[in-house]
């Protein structure tokens, strides 16, 4: 775990968007608002936030909307995914839920940063979060056959 100051620069501004969308969490049942922000490989970036739900299943994480917010603006390839929340003592890590629906759309050595307030993330990959990737040969044969060319 380390400070803020100690963040790569590429990646600082890109927690500031994550952390700033916080604002815009809707979470009035956890009161635990979450922020992310996707780096698409042409350098735009896309936010998202937790959508809670009082089917409380039924709540949609962060970095989910976030990549499904990008999917929908035509963007398919991601090079960083930061989360971040105001609302914790430490780094919250994506649930496994998100873990498998990131590993979608990002590879294994791709960047994921998670952070908390001011004072503290980790830096971990893709792979890291989710090793033995189910289903991976398959995603990457669907995307691979004529249907999808
Ligand atoms: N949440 C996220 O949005 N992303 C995470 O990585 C962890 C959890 C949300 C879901 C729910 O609205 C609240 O945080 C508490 O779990």
């Amino acid at each position: 775990m380390r400070g803020l100051k100690w963040m790569r620069p590429e990646y600082t501004s890109l927690f500031k968007r994550a952390y700033k969308a916080c604002e815009q969490s809707y979470a009035p049942y956890s009161h635990f608002r979450v922020g992310a922000a996707l780096l698409c490989e042409d350098g735009s970036v896309i936010t998202g936030v937790n959508v809670e739900n009082r089917s409380f299943g039924l709540t949609i994480c962060a970095e989910r909307n976030a990549i499904a917010a990008a999917i929908t603006a035509g963007k398919t390839k991601f090079k960083a995914l930061v989360i971040a929340t105001p609302d914790a003592a430490y780094p919250v890590s994506p649930c496994g839920a998100c873990r498998q629906v990131i590993s979608e759309f990002m590879p294994a050595s791709a960047t994921v940063i998670f952070g908390n307030a001011e004072d503290s993330y980790m830096t971990s990959t893709v792979g890291e979060l989710l090793p033995h990737d189910a289903l991976h040969d398959l995603s990457d044969s669907i995307h691979d056959h004529p249907a999808h060319a």
